[in-house]
């Protein structure tokens, strides 16, 4: 079992990976709560693979428990599910001093987490993440949203969790779709902070990763735990997990959603920058190319037949651009990034599009 320590003072909590944990999920929570009843809240995919099992182990540490099914998708989280959700926890009359459980991908755990954060003024909630992304990523940092007509996660908050519990055993059945959009973010983590995780990922291909989740998805925890640590309230060094995302962003609403998937997104917006801020000399030389090789051999595409000008005007919406100038993360090598301010009449400098492939 690896257990990660998230230093947040009051708010401090524990990460928990461990191939198997499902079935002694109840355990665990057990030792954080005397709650009467656990509220699980899961979606339409989650709950016939696995919720028996979640459940049992739950019932077995003492729990009374209720499970709240969303349909599963990105579409779904959002505030009618939410108002759904406050009613359905009401009819199982959660209280303050009981739990709720968010058991699912990073959808599951910000919709459920906004719930919990507001239902009754906030109720303590574990996250037991079961996708890459929310293994390595959503279930930690404590941010909880829903999406809006107007945008994504637009109603949200800072509300974390008392435990994180992960299961890598759990990715054997996520769709191949889906564990590709994790490696890109794996894939960034090795880029901005661990030159180690890189070149593991360099020696493994999407076969053999398998046998390795459990150290891979500790040390994306113990980074991003690390950045959250140092910026709980995203006013700065967590910024950098926003590596790729730029240009990620701008190519998902250029082609529209759905079309690039999230971490493929990311992959191209990665790829683009370093080959750009490589031949500036602003990155170490050969690092592009790093890059590029490990993206082609986890099969995520690392360029767009888009220009920098089809780009560009999808680059002002991005949460980064502050008055006249931006923020942009670029690599110093792979393991090391900085921020870089960047004018915004000066953007084009940076961005360029893709070479057609
Ligand atoms: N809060 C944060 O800090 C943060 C960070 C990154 C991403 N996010 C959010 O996370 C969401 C994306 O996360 P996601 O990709 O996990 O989306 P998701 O929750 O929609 O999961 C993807 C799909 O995989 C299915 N699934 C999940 N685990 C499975 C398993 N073990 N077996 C079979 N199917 C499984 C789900 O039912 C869903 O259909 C976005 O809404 C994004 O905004 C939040
Ligand atoms: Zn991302």
């Amino acid at each position: 079992m690896k257990q990660i320590h998230v230093e947040l003072g009051n708010d401090s909590y524990e990460i928990y990976i461990e191939n198997g944990l499902l079935d002694r999920a109840g355990n665990y929570i057990r030792s954080l709560t005397k709650a009467e009843t656990v509220a699980i809240i899961t979606d339409s995919t989650l709950e016939p693979l696995y919720g028996k099992r979640l459940e049992r182990s739950l019932q077995q540490a003492g729990f009374r428990t209720g499970c709240i099914v969303i349909p599963a998708g990105e579409a779904y989280k959002n505030a009618n599910q939410l108002l759904d959700i406050y009613q359905k926890l009401s009819d199982l009359g959660i209280t303050r001093s009981d739990m709720i459980i968010t058991f699912g991908g990073g959808v599951v755990g910000d919709l459920g987490g906004f719930a919990a954060a507001t239902f009754l003024r906030g109720v303590p909630f574990v996250q037991i993440a079961t996708s890459i992304i929310a293994q390595v990523d959503s279930s930690v940092g404590g941010k909880v949203a829903i999406d809006l007509p107007s945008g994504k996660n637009q109603a949200g908050a800072f509300y974390q969790p008392k435990a994180v519990l992960i299961d890598p055993d759990l990715l054997q059945t996520l769709p191949e779709r889906f564990v590709r959009d994790g490696l890109g973010e794996v894939i960034k983590y090795g880029c901005i902070r661990d030159a180690g995780l890189f070149s593991l990922m360099e020696t493994l291909d999407e076969h053999s990763i398998t046998s390795h989740w459990d150290e891979i998805i500790e040390t994306c925890c113990r980074i991003k735990a690390d950045v959250v640590e140092h910026d709980v309230y995203d006013m700065g060094e967590r910024m950098i997990l926003n590596f790729g995302h730029t240009i990620g962003h701008a190519i998902e609403r250029l082609y529209g959603f759905g079309h690039y998937t999230h971490g493929e997104g990311v992959a191209i917006g990665m790829a683009l920058l370093t080959a750009r801020t490589e031949a500036l000399g602003l990155t170490e030389a050969g690092t592009a190319r790093r890059l590029v090789d490990i993206l082609k051999r986890y099969h995520l595409p690392y360029t767009v037949d888009a220009s920098a000008d089809d780009l560009l005007p999808y680059i002002g919406h991005d949460k980064k651009k502050r008055g006249s100038h931006m923020t942009l993360i670029i690599l110093n090598r792979i393991g090391s990034c900085r921020l870089l301010p960047v004018e915004l009449a000066d953007l084009s400098t940076y961005i360029t599009g893709g070479t057609p492939s």
